[in-house]
């Protein structure tokens, strides 16, 4: 099998946990979700960053972040001020929870180059180049405490002050 047939097998699996409800996912099923993405579905695992953790590379990829990342997931990566977030659905986690924080950098890559389907995520393959990938995974490892950053300026209506 192949990691798509298997992918498809295990998405089965889950919806037979789920019992095919149309209500929002229970604790076995997300965890179930989540060890799927884990193991199965996001690629690059064993993939290194080339790039060491520098504080003018975590700058990097904090403007890089709030350049492409930001309306969704808020600033400092944990949705603050990003009035959807917890309405999509699937709802946009923290980027500092232990969920995330346990891929690898190369698996945090895979998901930024292509996204996850069918959510809101979007892929950005040929629209940020690797380098600025590789800085935005060094970001999301140290990102700031949630809200010390503010809201993303396209919530806070300073568009319409002037
Ligand atoms: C249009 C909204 C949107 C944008 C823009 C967006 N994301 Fe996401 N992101 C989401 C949603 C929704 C999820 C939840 C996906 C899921 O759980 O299936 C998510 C999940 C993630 C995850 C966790 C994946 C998981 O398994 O839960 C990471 C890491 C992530 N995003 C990083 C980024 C980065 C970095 C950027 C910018 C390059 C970005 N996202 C841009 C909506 C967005």
């Amino acid at each position: 099998m192949n990691v798509r047939q298997i992918t498809i097998v295990c998405s089965l699996m889950v919806s037979l946990l789920a019992g095919c409800r149309a209500t929002p996912p229970g604790y076995l099923e997300a965890s179930a979700v989540d060890w799927t993405k884990h193991h199965v579905t996001v690629g690059g695992e064993h993939i290194k960053n080339p790039f060491p953790a520098t504080s003018a590379k975590i700058e990097d990829g904090k403007k890089i972040f709030a350049f492409y990342c930001v309306v969704c997931h808020g600033r400092d990566g944990q949705n603050t001020g990003v009035p959807f977030a917890s309405k999509l659905s699937p709802p946009v986690p923290s980027l500092a929870s232990l969920h995330v924080q346990t891929y690898t950098d190369g698996q945090l890559k895979w998901i930024i180059e292509n996204g996850i389907e069918p959510s809101g995520m979007p892929a950005s393959k040929g629209i940020l180049s690797e380098d600025d990938i590789w800085k935005i995974v060094i970001y999301l490892r140290h990102l700031p405490p949630a809200g010390s950053l503010g809201e993303p300026r396209a919530y806070t209506g300073d568009e319409y002050e002037k």
